[in-house]
């Protein structure tokens, strides 16, 4: 398959640049597209088909649900069987926006949409490209993100194309994205406010408007080892999986980097490619031939926005050992902790 690359503005996109890939996608083929968070790979939500193509493209599990993208809160109405009072009061504050719903849904969206499940995940993101391609679509968009299941998430269009170049239809290119992590995923179809996938919407932000969030025990790193099943089946894989081998050194600040530069050499000596994580404050006290500087601490979502990019960069490079310090910053830090300890397959050592 010829996959076709579309150049657009990412602020003001143009309708006749949109239209060839509003046909594709209305006819059941696939399109990926930029949002505030990712790129996503999208499909026709209410077409069992178009979402039998997205998890063959990305290589998915069928049992892992896809994300149903609107632009207006009516299209919610359409597709779930009743709307919560917090799920109003959550799209008020936050919609459009990285933040995911988890709703009860109606016979509208397949269950081949869902992975079976009887719950639908909603998002009505902010990227003006996203926003203005669901519009002119006039369908509910299914959209993963769109990497290979197991890479790191895409956060620009060389990245979809790296993955799914000649396995989908489209790329729409609307340049870098913004946030660079997925959107938080709040589930509401039981019980108390619950987040199963940390993103820049945090905790206290949603407690802002709903009171009391829960976090699903099965994403917290405590219980890594335990065997707590999280509830969004997407976090029960290993994902974000660099190719190399990665490991989050915590602790004080000098201890890290010393204990980082020893091992490092350790590495060098046993003649493996290493590579280290570092960020604009820290990286001139590192000792390495590969340092690739994530962010600022100063701005810590430079460091969300970075995280993914940086991942790739270092299988680009084939980096076979590498070692990054610990991100647990005051807003988007929980974001970041939790991919970061994916990729690393929870592998961590205190200094
Ligand atoms: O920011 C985002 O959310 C991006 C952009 C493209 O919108 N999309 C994204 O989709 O990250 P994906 O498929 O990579 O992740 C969706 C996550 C998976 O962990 C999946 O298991 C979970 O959402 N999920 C989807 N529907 C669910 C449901 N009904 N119940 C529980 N978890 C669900
Ligand atoms: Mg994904």
């Amino acid at each position: 398959m010829k996959t076709i690359l579309i150049n657009v503005d990412s602020e003001k996109p143009e309708d006749g640049e949109l239209e060839e890939a509003v046909r594709i996608i209305r006819n059941g083929g696939l399109v990926a597209f930029p949002t505030e968070t990712v790129y996503g790979l999208g499909g026709d939500a209410e077409n069992p088909e178009a979402s039998e193509k997205i998890y063959a493209a990305k290589g998915r599990p069928s049992d892992n649900p896809l994300i149903v993208h609107i632009w207006d809160f009516s299209q919610l109405e359409e597709i779930v069987s009743s709307v919560p009072e917090n799920a109003r009061k959550l799209a008020d504050a936050f919609w459009p926006g990285p933040l995911t719903m988890i709703l009860p849904k109606n016979d509208r969206i397949p269950l081949t949409t869902t992975g079976g499940l009887n719950t639908v995940a909603i998002r009505m993101p902010s990227h003006p490209v996203a926003r203005r391609f669901l519009e002119l679509s006039n369908i509910k968009i299914a959209a993963p993100s769109a990497n290979t299941s197991g890479r790191p998430s895409p956060t620009t269009a060389q990245h979809v194309a790296e993955d799914l170049d000649g396995k989908i239809d489209c790329i729409i290119d609307g340049g870098v994205v913004d946030i660079g992590l997925e959107s938080t995923i709040v589930d509401l179809s039981e019980g108390l406010p619950t987040i199963l996938r940390p993103g820049y919407i945090n905790k206290e932000m949603l407690e802002k408007v709903v009171g009391h969030v829960e976090i699903d025990p099965g994403i917290l790193d405590i219980n890594a080892e335990k065997k707590v099943k999280p509830k969004a089946p997407g976090m029960r894989y290993k994902h974000y999986a660099p190719k190399g081998d990665l490991t989050i050194v915590e602790g004080q600040e000098d201890k890290v980097v010393e204990e980082i530069n020893r091992l490092v050499a350790e590495d060098k000596a046993n003649g493996y490619s290493v590579g280290v994580i570092a960020t604009e404050e820290s990286r001139d006290k590192y000792v390495c031939d590969t340092i690739l500087t994530i962010g600022a601490r100063k701005d810590e979502y430079s460091i969300a926005h970075n995280l993914y990019g940086i991942l790739r960069e270092f299988d680009e490079l084939g980096i076979q050992k590498m070692y990054t310090e610990d991100f647990e910053t005051p807003k988007i830090g929980q974001a970041i902790m939790n991919r970061l300890l994916k990729a690393a397959g929870h592998k961590t050592i205190q200094v």
